[in-house]
Parts: structure tokens; sequence; C-alpha cells
């Protein structure tokens, strides 16, 4: 397709495969011209696999950028890679869909959005719960008023086991600090920054973080406890270490409450009235993939989802979880100009 927006993946580990090499495919619009990794097998396995032969291979990530083979790329790397080669990427005037967590402090988080907008390239953050359709459609009853005002939700997201054995196994850098590893940013942020789209904005947060397992230095068990502008309360809780694993979320309002989890993907929604009230499922609609959306964005057709904004206002979610837990206080949620809008 000659207007087909040019990209090339770079990491081609697990999410590459699960979610960018299929999600570009059939996003449409987009050709996959160049694939880059530090092991060549990665990059020969995945271009096997998705039909790739002509992408040209990077062992560096900067000569992919200054290759001219591509409009923008995807950064699937670790998370301690995400800024420095967002940052250079912007720089070479590629437009970027990069991976959360979207770096490792929000001052980095404040470079890449400076960057992205000197460079007048769109960054979109992959916070991947924006674009699932279960979970949107909760959002959307809330939003639409169904269960009355929301007072409070809870999350629990917890595993018996850690990625580098389940996931990606070998992928050690998901349990160790020095590659800012660690649950609340693997999955603690895609969860704090949905509560956050369902309550509103939050105002303050108290965590508590454990690492139980002996081999690694990273949390591995988190409790937080949300307090949201509108005086709404949410709680979360993560684990790598609970025996059978458990997920589930519930939204409280005022006339009703919705849930999934409690009966396989149902989403169940009990809304108050005569006679005991009713009980409803609720079925998702569809909703575009992040890369459908980064292309609009990038197209100029809508502003995409999940700005870097967005992704910084969802890393300031968990670095204060973090802080309370060793300083043992509340800690309040910064604010950005900016991220209001999304
Ligand atoms: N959005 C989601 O729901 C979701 C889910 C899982 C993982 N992720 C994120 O995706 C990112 C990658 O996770 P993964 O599971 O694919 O990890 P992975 O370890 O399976 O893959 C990472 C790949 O990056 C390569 N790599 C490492 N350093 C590199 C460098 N400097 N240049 C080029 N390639 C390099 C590795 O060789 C590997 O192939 C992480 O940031 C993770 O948090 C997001």
């Amino acid at each position: 397709m000659s207007d087909a927006l040019r990209v090339g993946i770079v990491g081609c580990g697990m999410i590459a495969k699960k979610n960018h090499l299929p999600g570009f495919a059939s996003a449409g619009g987009w050709q996959v011209t160049a694939l880059c990794d530090v092991l060549p097998e990665r990059m020969a396995e995945k271009a096997e696999e998705f039909k790739l032969p002509e992408a040209a291979r990077f062992e560096k990530d900067t000569d992919l950028f200054a290759s001219g083979l591509v409009d923008a790329v995807a950064v699937c790397t670790p998370n301690d890679c995400h800024y420095p080669q967002t940052m250079a990427a912007c720089e070479a005037g590629l437009h970027v869909l990069c991976e959360k967590p979207m770096a490792g402090s929000l001052a980095q988080c404040t470079d890449m959005v400076g960057a992205a907008k000197k460079a007048g390239v769109v960054l979109q953050i992959n916070q991947s719960i924006r674009y699932s359709a279960p979970y949107q459609a909760i959002v959307a009853k809330v939003k639409e008023g169904a269960i009355g005002e929301p007072f409070h939700a809870r999350c629990i997201r917890a595993g018996n086991g850690t990625p580098n054995k389940g996931w990606s196994p070998g992928a050690d850098w998901f349990v160790q600090k020095k590659h800012e590893g660690g649950m609340l940013v693997d999955i603690g942020i895609h969860m704090a920054d949905l509560l956050r789209q369902i309550m509103g904005p939050a105002t303050k947060v108290a965590g508590l973080v454990d690492t139980r397992l002996p081999d690694i230095d990273v949390p591995d068990n988190i409790s937080a406890l949300y307090r949201y502008a509108n005086g709404a309360t949410g709680v979360l809780e993560l684990s790598w270490t609970l025996p059978g694993g458990a997920g589930f979320l519930e939204v409280y309002g005022t006339k009703g409450r919705i849930r999934m989890g409690f009966n396989g993907n149902l989403i169940e929604m009990w809304q108050d009235g005569p006679n005991g009230g009713v009980t409803t499922t609720v079925n998702p609609e569809g909703c575009p993939n992040s890369q459908k959306v980064f292309a609009r964005a990038i197209r100029g057709e809508e502003p995409s989802w999940t700005p870097g904004e967005y992704g910084r206002r969802a890393l300031a979610l968990c670095l204060g979880a973090l802080e309370s837990s060793e300083t043992g206080k509340w800690i309040d949620i910064p604010t950005f100009p900016g991220e209001d809008a999304c």
C-alpha cells in the first residue's frame, strides 16, 4: 500500500509478538519495514513468524532511527531502555509508540513529552487497558451514570509467579531494579490508571509494598489506597505470589455496582430499584487497538488516546504508592499541564 505508514519494531520479545506485530497487521495502514533487537535470533524468529522477510534488521537502535526506512517506531524493550530510545527516536523525527511504563521517573517523562513536541511527532504510550473492550465497557457504564455516583472501587490483579518465569521466560529484567522492573510498573501502572479513569483525578495515595520472593530486588506485593478529588476511594492489590492468582474489578456507586472477574470474564451490573433491583450482563463493544489510534493521531485525524502526558500521569500514581511505602506518609499526586485532556 503506497500511503502506508512505515514502522520499525525496537525489541522483538514477547510484547512485540503478542501485541505490536499482530496489532500493526490488523490495524491496517501500516507496513513493518524494520526490526531491531540486540539478539539477532529474536529478529529472525519474528520475521519468519510474521512473514516479514524484507524487513531490514538492526542490532543497534540508533542505526534504525537514522536509516530513513521508518516513519515511526514501537519501543518494546525492557523498561530502562524506554527513555533513551524514545528521546533518540524523537530527535530523529520519528513518531513513537512506547511501551509502559513510559520511563523510570516523572522528570524523564517530561523530557520525553518535550522532545516529541519539539520534533512535532506523536508520542503514544501503550497503556493497553485503554484499548481493552471489556475494561472500557465498565468505564463507559460508570461514565453514563448507570450505577449513580461512583464512590469506591477495588481491584485485585495477582498471579502466582513472576513474568520472567511465565510471560517471557528468561526475561529477568522484569524482576531487577537496575532495569526498572517490578510488579507496580508491570501491572499496577495499568490498574491504577484504570481506577483513575473510572473515578476521576486522584489527589493522594498511601501504599505498602513488600518483596517476598528471595531472588528478586523489586516489589512483588503491593497494596495502595487512593483518594480521588470527588471524595471517592479506590483500593489496588497486586501480587506475584498469590497461590492460584486472582483478578477482580468492582466499582460501587450510589445506585448500583458493576464488577468483572467474579464469574469468569462476565461483566455483571446490579442497579438498585424496586423489588431488589435488577442484575444485567454488560456486553463489551469493539474497541480500536493502540496501533490504529496511533495511526489516526499521526495522520491528524484525532489526538492519541494515550499520549505521553497520560503515561506520565499513570507513572505518578505508581511512584506515589512506592514513596508512601518508603516514608510511611500519604503522598500527594502531582499534576501536570496537558494531562486533563486525556
Ligand atoms: N502493554 C502491556 O500490557 C504490556 C505487557 C507486557 C509487557 N509490556 C512491556 O513491554 C516491554 C517489553 O516487554 P516484553 O515482555 O516484550 O520483554 P521481553 O524481554 O520478552 O522482550 C524485550 C526484547 O527487547 C530486546 N532488547 C533488550 N535491550 C534492547 C536494546 N537496547 N535494543 C533493542 N532491543 C533490546 C531483548 O533482546 C528482547 O528481545 C516492557 O516495557 C514491558 O513492561 C507491556
